[in-house]
């Protein structure tokens, strides 16, 4: 383990911007880009001028291929008017978001600048779904994992039976976090899947009564969930909703030095803690249960914070596949390491219990635009710890955490946030 790291500078978020995440034909991830740009300066309570920014950290996994456009961060300085400020781009696969974080955050506390703008952008949908497979799975070792005919849904299956085989796990825990992330998603405009699972499935009877056909007799949302017609295996355990979409999506927020935070808003946001670490790939660890580089980073966060699991009041967590879910809680030390079924069980991470998960929706149901998910995480915090969170607002939430995975955690950082006001 590192040894206990603080910065010397506070660093607080004081506005936040994102587009709608979802499939969209006729934009491009510089319309998208824009889209949440306009969101962020919006939200700043007291305005600011964006001549004041002095650099761009843009997350993006792939516009290389999703797009034809490698070298995105000049090109979204440029569509926001930045341009000649220094734009760096920062690809670390899915965690790609969380690393840009990471590093504005240490160029702020470094003292080098005073006001960083941090995004993140990806346009998936270009590319027919199989396309889309073969680009995310150069993000895996292709030696070790790719070449082996593993996919992510592949890779995450994996994960998942290892945790049924160790732990008990069932399929129908994995089902529960879809329903969750779904129900939170159907409470969030801006979320891809804006529909709770149970709403899916009404509207399908109702289109089979509509059009004659015979209606299918689904109880209830796990009853619909364990209908390969309605529900079908990916990558056995996991179904279609066991998998976030293919997602179009940018999102921004803006950094500062902690003393001139509140120059731009009554209500900043600190970041107290960070955290990032790295693994091998799958198939060269010894368990496939947990995520060692997520363990080594929530270690830095929670010492740099000076807290405990116990403390952090909600999450939002890298749900690429529900597994993933249930893995990052045990990780983030929420529940020991096999009691995440249990935690699912009990209703512990729903929005009204003691430790709420993705309140957002999740990747599942919010969308997962690999570049911008991380930063996606960042702008729910943003508003649940400054009570704007709307209809899925949290009450009375202090402390929030992210939790953002690159690949099957080759990539792993985790942030805390404080609300002090
Ligand atoms: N969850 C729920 N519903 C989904 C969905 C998802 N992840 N993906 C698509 N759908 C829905 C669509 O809305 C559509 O619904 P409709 O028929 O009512 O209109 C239907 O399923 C078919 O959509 P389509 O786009 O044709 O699905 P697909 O078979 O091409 O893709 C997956 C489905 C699961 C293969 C794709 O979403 C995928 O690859 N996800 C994983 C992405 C990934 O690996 N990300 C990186 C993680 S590390």
């Amino acid at each position: 383990m590192l040894k206990k790291k603080k910065f010397t500078r506070e660093v607080a978020i004081v506005g936040a911007g994102m587009s709608k995440f979802g499939i969209f034909p006729e934009k491009t991830s510089r319309d998208l880009f824009v889209e949440a740009f306009k969101e962020l300066r919006a939200s700043i309570d007291k305005g600011f001028d964006p001549k004041e920014i002095d650099a761009l950290y843009i997350a993006n996994f792939s516009s290389d291929l999703f797009e034809g456009q490698c070298h995105t961060a000049p090109i979204m300085a440029d569509w926001i008017g930045q341009v000649p400020k220094p734009a760096t781009r920062i690809e670390n696969a899915c965690a790609s978001g969380g690393v840009a974080l990471r590093q504005a955050l240490i160029a702020i506390a470094s003292g080098i600048y005073d006001i960083v703008l941090v995004g993140g952008t990806e346009k998936m949908s270009n590319l027919p779904t199989e396309k889309v497979t073969d680009t995310l799975a150069a993000a895996g070792d292709i030696l070790y994992e790719t070449n082996c005919g593993l996919t992510f849904p592949g890779l995450y299956a994996n994960m998942a039976t290892a945790h049924m085989e160790r732990y008990g796990t069932k399929v129908e825990h994995l089902m529960k976090v879809g329903i969750k992330n779904h129900r939170n998603g159907a409470l969030n405009p801006k979320a891809q899947f804006n529909i709770s699972i149970f709403d899916i499935m009404k509207n399908k009877q109702e289109k089979a009564i509509r059009e004659g056909k015979p209606v299918p007799d689904w109880e209830d949302e796990l009853s619909f969930m364990k209908d390969n017609s309605a529900n079908p295996v990916i990558a056995w355990p996991l179904r279609l909703f066991d998998c976030s979409p293919i997602t179009d999506g940018a999102a921004c927020v803006l950094l500062v030095g902690g003393e001139i935070a509140r120059n731009f808003t009554d209500h900043p946001i600190y970041i107290i803690g960070s955290g990032q670490g790295s693994d091998h790939s799958l198939p060269e660890r010894r368990e496939q249960t947990s995520l060692r580089s997520i363990r080594e980073a929530a270690f830095q966060a929670y010492e740099m914070a000076g807290l405990k699991p116990k403390d952090i009041d909600f999450a939002e967590v890298h749900d690429c596949f529900t597994i993933a879910e249930i893995i990052a809680i045990e990780d983030l030390g929420f529940f020991p390491p096999g009691y995440g079924p249990k935690a699912i069980d009990e209703g512990i991470t729903q929005r009204n219990g003691s430790k709420p998960i993705n309140p957002s929706g999740g990747l599942k149901a919010k969308g997962h635009p690999i570049g911008a998910s991380g930063i996606g995480q960042v702008i729910e915090i943003f508003y649940q710890l400054r009570g704007e969170a709307g209809p899925r607002q949290i009450p009375n939430v202090r402390i929030g955490l992210t939790h953002n995975v690159g690949t099957t955690g080759g990539s792993g950082v985790v942030h805390i946030y404080e609300r002090r006001s």
